[in-house]
């Protein structure tokens, strides 16, 4: 396989990159650096052709789509911090964008993987979530919601693409994706708490703590990546991958604290302090993977504890900078 990965450059973008090339694909990279970086490709930049741009601009894609088999489209504006504090940039990568990536793909009759969010369901807390359970969003004018509202828009324009040209797309929708090289500045709790617990300084969490979500290895998800785009019968369908260990922030607080062994307090801060007035939150989110197992045998085989451990692992040898970041959605 010749592969293009879009955010390449990104967190787990740069794992996919590494898995590919350790089963001797050949990578492209398009990536505009704006949250991933050349540090994140280090360790195998000798072997991947990156490309600085944007999916945004067709030439770029063209230039980097041209000579693949298989486009992975992982470029997006990512994490809470980013959707709300950068909303029209946001939906222009990630509505425009994935429009741009799609209609290049159609040109170069391309299989694709287009990688949305376990966001898309959005309020709806029910028990295990299924790929046809409804969607339960807030209102389109809390911004909140856009990285939302776009990423369902993506998953109609590829669903459509498959079933109106013929276009290989598959959908996935990761929940929590966690691992070393995420970093906790653009709103994901785990690298966070991590962060905060290795200085010494309390550990931040908006809201009551009550939140539940399943935290999935980012090792877990990315072969299934491959596995899915090389299944035919997995084209045109959208798949859950995720883990179904399920915590509340608190309990993750706590367990970020044993395993780092820190003594550091846990402090909670309202969601209109840390966001914007009427900020809202899913309350619990967590997957239903039955399809994926059934159809490649998927499974998150990491536990939190382990995940949590290599994090601090991660950081404990590059320490990454980050804002006040401390809720878990957007991704
Ligand atoms: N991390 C998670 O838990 C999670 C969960 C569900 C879905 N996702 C999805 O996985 C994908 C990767 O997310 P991530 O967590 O690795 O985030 P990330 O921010 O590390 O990666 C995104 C990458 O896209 C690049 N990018 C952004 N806009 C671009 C543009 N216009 N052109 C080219 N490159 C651009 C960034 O520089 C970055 O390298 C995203 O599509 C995200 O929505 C992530």
């Amino acid at each position: 396989m010749k592969a293009l990965v879009t955010g390449g450059a990104g967190f787990i973008g740069s794992h996919l990159v590494e898995h590919l090339l350790a089963f001797d694909h050949e990578v492209v990279v398009l990536d505009d650096f704006s949250t991933g970086s050349a540090e994140n490709l280090a360790a195998v930049a000798d072997d991947v052709t990156a490309v600085s741009g944007s999916i945004l601009d067709e030439d770029a894609l063209d230039r980097a789509m041209d000579g693949c088999d298989t486009v992975f489209h992982l470029a997006a504006a990512v994490g809470v911090h980013t959707i709300v504090n950068r909303p029209m940039e946001s939906l222009r990568r990630n509505l425009l964008g994935t429009q741009a990536v799609l209609e290049a793909a159609r040109r170069h009759a391309r299989r694709l993987l287009l990688v949305s969010s376990s966001e898309i369901y959005g309020k709806n807390t029910k028990d295990n979530l299924c790929e046809d359970d409804d969607r339960i969003l807030g209102s389109p004018l809390k911004s909140r919601w856009s990285y939302a509202a776009a990423k369902g828009l993506d998953e109609l324009m590829g669903f459509w693409c498959w079933r109106e040209y013929g276009l290989g797309v598959v959908i996935v929708r990761p929940f929590n994706v966690v691992g070393p090289r995420q970093s906790g500045a653009f709103g994901m709790v785990v690298p966070h708490l991590v962060e905060q617990a290795l200085a010494g300084q309390p550990l931040t969490l908006h809201g009551d703590g009550t939140q539940r979500r399943c935290f999935c290895a980012v090792a877990d998800v990315v072969p299934a990546f491959v596995v899915l785009v090389e299944d035919e019968r997995a084209h045109g369908r959208a798949f859950n991958l995720g883990s179904t260990e399920e915590v509340t922030m608190r309990q993750l607080a706590e367990r970020v604290l044993r395993v780092t062994n820190s003594d550091s307090p846990i402090v909670h801060v309202p969601y209109d302090r840390a966001y914007e007035p009427g900020f809202e939150d899913m309350a619990r989110r967590c997957p239903d993977t039955t399809r994926a197992r059934e159809l490649i045998g998927f499974r998150a085989r990491t536990c939190l504890d382990d995940i949590i451990a290599a994090v601090a692992a991660d950081q404990r040898r590059s320490p990454r900078e980050t804002v006040g970041a401390v809720t878990e959605g957007a991704t």
